[in-house]
């Protein structure tokens, strides 16, 4: 099983999560390559079972937040009908941005099986317990069985 994890990041955190979520991954036994969403490696995302996008909260810390640069995730190349999962870093409060950010992913074609926001504090427990969660979801292992 292949998967690709597609980030957007500015200062750090979402990258790191992201590679964070690829080496759990690979320790499940998945060939996992994490990129910057607009840095992706389009042969081995066409190959991948699993695609996970990730990117950070931006808004108010309170009220009014929405994905980082969504206009980033919403070029994210087509990925019709793939198994995906999304997650988003933030400081204090998340909202609905994974909600928000599913929705974009779905208009790119993705089949949305999971999503995590992990907060900037513990990407190593946030990133461990979201691939843990994931290889334990049906959908994920039927393709791992397959
Ligand atoms: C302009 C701006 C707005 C932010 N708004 C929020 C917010 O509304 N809620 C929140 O919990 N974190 C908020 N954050 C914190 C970021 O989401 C958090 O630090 C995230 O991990 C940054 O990801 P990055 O390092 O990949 O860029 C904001 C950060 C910035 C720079």
């Amino acid at each position: 099983m292949k998967a690709t994890v597609l980030y957007e990041s500015v200062t750090g955190n979402t990258r790191d999560a992201g590679n964070l979520i690829a080496a759990e991954l690979r320790a499940s036994g998945v060939d996992a390559k994490a990129c910057a969403i607009d840095r992706a490696d389009l042969q081995w995302l066409s190959d991948s079972d699993l695609v996970v996008v990730g990117t950070w909260v931006d808004g108010l810390f309170f009220f009014g937040q929405r994905p980082g640069r969504p206009w980033k995730v919403a070029k994210l190349p087509v990925i019709d009908g793939k198994k995906t999962a999304v997650y988003c870093t933030y400081a204090t409060d998340p909202g609905k941005v994974l909600d928000k950010l599913q929705a974009i992913v779905e208009r790119r074609g993705g089949d949305v099986v999971g999503g995590a926001a992990i907060k900037r504090s513990d990407l190593v427990g946030g990133a461990s317990e979201f691939v843990d969660r994931l290889m334990g979801a049906g959908d994920v292992q039927t393709l791992v069985s397959r």
